[in-house]
C-alpha cells in the first residue's frame, strides 16, 4: 500500500506539489497523468527518496516517512525503473539484477543468481541472461530494468514513462509484466502520457493539474 498525505514540495519560490494526497493498495496499478511540468516526475522522485520535500507523509504500509530526514526508513521498499532504463553497460543481464542484491543488501550470489532467474522468467528473458544491454531491444532492456528493481523486493514500484520509446507489441509484453507483478502483491505507480496504455493497465487513474491532484477515478 502506498499512501500519499498532503505533500507539498517547492524549488526556491516554485511550489511544484500543492498538499498531494492520494492512495494506492497493495497490488494495485496507479497511473499518474497530466500536462509536462505538472509535477508527475518531482512526485516520484520524493516517493522514491532522491527529492526532498517540505512537509506532507509518504506511508508504505506501515513505514511513514513524514520528512526529507526518514528516506531510509522507507529504502529498498520503494523500486524505480527510470525512462533511459540506467543499466550497467559493462554488466551483462545476470550481473545487472544480481548487481545491488550482492553489493548492497549483501545476499549470496547463489540466492540473488536463483531469484534473478525467477525474475527473468517472469519478464520473459530466460534465455537472455548472458546478454549485454547494447545486444538487446529497447523494450528487452526495459524488462530487464523491471527485473533488475524487483530484485530487491520492493513493496512499491515506480515508473516513468516506461512506454515512451516503446513499440505497440512491445508495450503489450510490457503490460503483460505489470499484471503478473501485481498479482503477486506490488503495488504499481506509473507515470505515462499514453491514455491507451493507462486505460489498460490501471485500476485508478490519477490527474495531476499544475501540482494539485484536480481528480481520482477508479477503473473497473
Ligand atoms: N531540480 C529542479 N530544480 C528546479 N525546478 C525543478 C527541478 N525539477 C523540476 N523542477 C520544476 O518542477 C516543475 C515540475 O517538473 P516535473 O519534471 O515534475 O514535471 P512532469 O509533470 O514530470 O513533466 P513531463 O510530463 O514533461 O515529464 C517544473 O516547473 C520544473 O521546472
Ligand atoms: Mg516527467
Amino acid at each position: 500500500m502506498l499512501e500519499i498525505k498532503n505533500l507539498n514540495k517547492s524549488f526556491k519560490q516554485n511550489h511544484v506539489l500543492k498538499d498531494i494526497s492520494f492512495k494506492i493498495e497493495k497490488g494495485e496499478i496507479g497511473v499518474l497523468l497530466g500536462k509536462s511540468g505538472a509535477g508527475k516526475t518531482t512526485l516520484l522522485r520524493c516517493i522514491n527518496g532522491l527529492e526532498e520535500f517540505d512537509n506532507g507523509k509518504i506511508i508504505i504500509d506501515d513505514k511513514i516517512n513524514n520528512n526529507s530526514k526518514d528516506i531510509l526508513t522507507l529504502k529498498g521498499k520503494i523500486g524505480m525503473v527510470f525512462q533511459n532504463f540506467n543499466l550497467f553497460p559493462h554488466l551483462s543481464v545476470i550481473e545487472n539484477i544480481i548487481e545491488a542484491p550482492v553489493n548492497v543488501f549483501k545476499e549470496t550470489k547463489k540466492e540473488a543468481l536463483e531469484r534473478s532467474r525467477e525474475l527473468l522468467d517472469i519478464v520473459d528473458l530466460k534465455d537472455k541472461e548472458d546478454f549485454y544491454p547494447y545486444e538487446l531491444s529497447g523494450g528487452q532492456q526495459q524488462r530487464v530494468a523491471i527485473a533488475r528493481a524487483c530484485a530487491l523486493m520492493p513493496k512499491v514500484l515506480c515508473f516513468d514513462e516506461p512506454t515512451s520509446a516503446l513499440d505497440k507489441d512491445t508495450i503489450k509484453s510490457i503490460v503483460n509484466v505489470m499484471k503478473k507483478l501485481k498479482s503477486q502483491g506490488i503495488t504499481i505507480l506509473i507515470i505515462t502520457h499514453d491514455i491507451g496504455f493507462a486505460n489498460e493497465v490501471a485500476d485508478k487513474l490519477i490527474t495531476i493539474s499544475k501540482g494539485v491532484v484536480e481528480c481520482v477515478e477508479e477503473v473497473s
